[in-house]
């Protein structure tokens, strides 16, 4: 595995960077570190079907759950050096693993020189103390992994505060470990809390007002979002958003397609700031494509709300890109993963619930299954290889067709004088039918839902 740097913050400790932003790097102070030798542990329990209950390998499934966790831990910055997956009989509470597992990997540990230990499953506070003093080195769990993650790529304001209040709610679980050596009686006459008032009590209060002042800012963020989402619809093209899980081949789709120049990173989550472009399709139609951040095996339960704030670029979609790497193990699983979290993205009202309307699977990575033509589809699925290129025209040709499928067909008359609304009904819709008479032009023309309305609302047309 190659070494990768950390994004832009190489040169600055985690300790300069938590005092500046308050956030990414908060709990782990991961992110900072360069060159450090890393190794990732996933604890495997045995009885494990998919959701639809359907048997799948276990060893190529837990292959596949560990590389996405070197993947993971390789896209902040630290080289892994040793891994190991080790069977789970039961959840010991004090170290999870077993009392031979944990000896054996301190001994290996020790062997390869590691001094981070991602420990790919949720540990609780205790766990994760005791792992440290075993292994005498930075122990980090899943959960602390993916927040760094998500702190380091979270773009939006949204996001970003939803990153921040989950990194703060899992540091204030986690106060008695990290900040054991702070605790100390303080004098009476700090700032902070009142005399006796101990180093953690302070901190978990400092903590405590933090998140009542973030929770208070989500809330102004949500209630602006509307603004923001009608602003978007201004957006004179139909937007085409591509979901899926992490490595499913989300950028190199994305590029593939707009032919720009090649931005997909071998690192996962390198799309969590939603990337857009446009792109001409066959039938001449211009439209926006944008690119989101993948989704992850088994999201921590207390990250699902940050992850979904990443996902506001779906809700605005005309057409859902479902991208999904035919070739993984489990990505049966991965489908009904995706398909849940959309799900409740309607019960909430985020998403509206005619979005499958909207939705086309896209099977991609055909070419490790031996070409397009060895992929067997579904209704309303392409198979495509983003890598050779081969079946791109199909998709290309079927996200227009969708399109169109949506389109409504509408009567104008046009005044002669009014050259400009002429000019945007050939812009935006196809026309169909024109008359040219001597009061004006009629029109026969299909549009987008969106752009009818956005073109009855500004003039007033005589519509038949
Ligand atoms: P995130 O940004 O983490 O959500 O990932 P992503 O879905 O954008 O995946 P990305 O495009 O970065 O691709 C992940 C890996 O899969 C890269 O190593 C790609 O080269 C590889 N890949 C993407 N598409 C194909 C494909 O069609 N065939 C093969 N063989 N590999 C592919």
């Amino acid at each position: 595995m190659s070494c990768r740097q950390p994004r832009g913050t190489t040169d600055i400790t985690s300790t300069e960077r938590d005092a500046g932003s308050g956030q990414a790097g908060l709990a782990n102070g991961l992110s900072g570190v360069s060159q450090t030798r890393a190794a990732v542990i996933l604890p495997w329990e045995r009885h494990r079907s998919d959701p639809d209950g359907v048997a799948i390998d276990q060893t190529r499934a837990a292959d596949a759950r560990l590389s996405e966790a070197v993947g993971l831990t390789a896209s902040i910055g630290l080289i892994v050096v040793h891994t190991a997956i080790l069977p789970l009989r039961t959840r010991r509470p004090s170290t999870l693993l077993g009392e031979g597992q944990v000896a054996d990997q301190a001994a290996a540990l020790a062997e390869a020189h590691v001094t981070v230990v991602i420990v790919d499953t949720a540990l609780s506070p205790v766990q994760q103390r005791n792992l440290e003093r075993a292994w005498g080195c930075k122990v980090i769990d899943r959960t602390g992994l993916i927040l760094d993650i998500f702190g380091e790529r979270a773009a939006t304001k949204e996001g970003t505060l939803q990153v921040e209040l989950a990194h703060l709610e899992y540091q204030r679980s986690r106060l008695v470990r990290s900040w054991t050596h702070l605790e100390r009686q303080r004098g009476g006459f700090g700032f902070l809390g009142g005399p006796g008032e101990t180093q953690i009590e302070a901190d978990r209060r400092l903590i405590g007002e933090r998140l009542v002042k973030l929770r208070k800012e989500l809330e102004q963020v949500r209630r602006t979002r509307g603004l923001h989402r009608s602003a978007r619809k201004r957006v004179p093209f139909p937007v085409i958003a591509l979901v899926g899980y992490t490595n499913a081949g989300k950028s190199t789709l994305f590029n593939a397609l707009t032919g720009a120049e090649v931005v997909a990173r071998d690192q996962l989550f390198a799309t969590l700031d939603p990337t857009m472009r446009g792109l001409v399709l066959p039938s001449g139609r211009r439209v926006i494509l944008s690119d989101t951040v993948g989704f992850i095996s088994q999201l921590p339960h207390e990250l699902v709300e940050a992850f979904r704030a990443t996902l506001e670029e779906v809700s605005e979609a005309d057409i859902i890109l479902h991208v999904r790497d035919v070739a993984h193990p489990e990505s049966q699983a991965q489908r009904t993963d995706v398909i849940r979290v959309l799900d409740d993205m309607v019960k909430d009202g985020t998403l509206d619930a005619e979005w499958p309307e909207r939705t086309i699977e896209v099977l991609n990575k055909a070419d490790l299954m031996g070409g397009v033509p060895q992929v067997s589809l579904r209704p309303g699925a392409v198979a495509v290889s983003a890598i050779t290129g081969e079946g791109l025209d199909v998709l290309r040709a079927a996200i227009d067709e969708r399109i169109a499928r949506g389109m409504e067909t509408a009567d104008y008359d046009i005044p002669p004088e009014d050259g400009a609304r002429l000019a945007w009904l050939y812009r935006h819709g196809e026309v169909v039918e024109r008359h040219d008479a001597d009061d004006g032009v009629h029109l026969r023309v299909r549009l987008l839902p969106a752009d009818r309305a956005r073109f009855e609302r500004r003039s007033e047309v005589s519509e038949h």
